[in-house]
């Protein structure tokens, strides 16, 4: 069992990463500056140090004493629209800060890193389903920020000997029964759904039903978090027998907008009052990962893949916490 600094380990998939770390035997320290995470979203026993990623001494000082092994690195600025509203903060945040994380990584002598990557390094995908080796071709300011620091972690490799897993996300969906999605302002779609449903919010609009897909809204794998979390923990198994690489996680299976509608239809038994409403800048059509690769070289298998379930979690989630988490 290792001990493992988590960034942004208050933050969705990050706190749910922390409770299965700990579930696992692992000793844990969160990093994370809350602009974004909660602090009721922190796993009881394990220490909060409230600070930037890009503090290097602090990262290293934080590394030396805990005695940690290996980091996960989630902290970023994550949200698509904002990104191309303040490319300048992307860039510092998600790149510059980055860089000085390794810094202090470096000056601790911790070599493995796993990094919570995205489905955006793809852009408009050249071909779906996705698998590792297509083309990158971001369209948003976040997708590069994302493909720069895989980059950033192979050269990083090639001068310091770093091990480096970039985990690339496609669509986070669900909760873990203790921690849920909690975003302000909210953007992503199920939460949106479920808040429509739960009457805080009068209606959902639909980006778009002019695409090239079977309803003309836009296509989306959506994974289950707890299963996301786990990859990051067999992610620190490969590490720690040498190996680096880059893998996507999905369930290689595609959901329109309209279908996630259906869903939350079925699983709350209410009405998804919604209207159509234009396209959204810089979504693509249809991002539908394989994952074959993280499968057999990780032996990741997804528990949950359902979209059902996925919905259900995170409804039971929202249903216990109406306002999200209360500080
Ligand atoms: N959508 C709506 N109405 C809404 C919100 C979303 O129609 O009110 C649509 C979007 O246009 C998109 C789909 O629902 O077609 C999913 O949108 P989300 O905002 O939930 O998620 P994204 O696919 O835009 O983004 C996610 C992650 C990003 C990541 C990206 C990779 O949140 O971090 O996948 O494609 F970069």
């Amino acid at each position: 069992m290792s001990s493992v600094l988590v960034t942004g380990g208050a933050g969705y998939i990050g706190s749910v990463t922390v409770e299965r770390l700990v579930g696992a035997g692992h000793s844990v320290v969160v990093l994370d500056n809350l602009s974004k995470g909660h602090r009721a979203a922190m796993h009881e026993g394990v220490p909060l140090v409230v600070g930037e990623i890009g503090d290097r001494e602090l990262v290293a000082k934080t590394l030396t004493e805990h005695k940690v092994e290996a980091v996960i690195h989630f902290a970023a600025m994550s949200l698509v629209g904002e990104s191309m509203e303040k490319p300048g903060d992307y860039y510092q945040n998600n790149v510059v800060s980055g860089i000085r994380l390794l810094e202090g990584m470096h000056a601790a002598g911790v070599d493995r890193i796993v990094f919570s990557s995205s489905a955006g390094v793809y852009g408009e995908p050249e071909s779906v389903p996705i698998s590792e080796t297509n083309r990158t071709a971001p369209v948003n300011v976040y997708g590069d920020t994302k493909l720069i620091f895989e980059r950033v972690l192979a050269w990083e490799a090639e001068r310091t000997g770093l091990k480096h897993i970039s985990l690339r996300y496609f669509n986070a969906a669900g909760a873990s029964g203790r921690y849920g999605e909690d975003h302000r302002p909210e953007s992503h779609l199920i939460p949106i759904a479920l808040q429509v449903v739960a009457g805080r919010r009068p209606e959902l609009t639909v980006f778009g039903d002019d695409y090239e897909t079977p309803d003309g809204t836009c296509i989306r794998d959506y994974i289950d978090v707890r299963d996301l979390s786990d990859a990051h923990i067999l992610a620190l198994d490969a590490l720690e027998k040498g190996r680096s690489g880059i893998y996507n996680l999905g369930n290689g299976e595609g959901w329109s907008v309209l279908n996630v509608i259906d869903s939350v239809e079925r699983v709350t038994g209410r009405v998804v009052e919604r209207k159509m409403g234009a396209r959204r800048a810089g979504d693509p059509a249809r991002l539908v990962a394989s994952s074959s690769l993280a499968i057999r070289e990780l032996g990741w298998k997804p528990e949950h893949p359902e979209l059902d379930d996925m919905i259900e979690a995170a409804w039971a989630w929202m249903m216990e916490h109406p306002g999200g988490y209360t500080e």
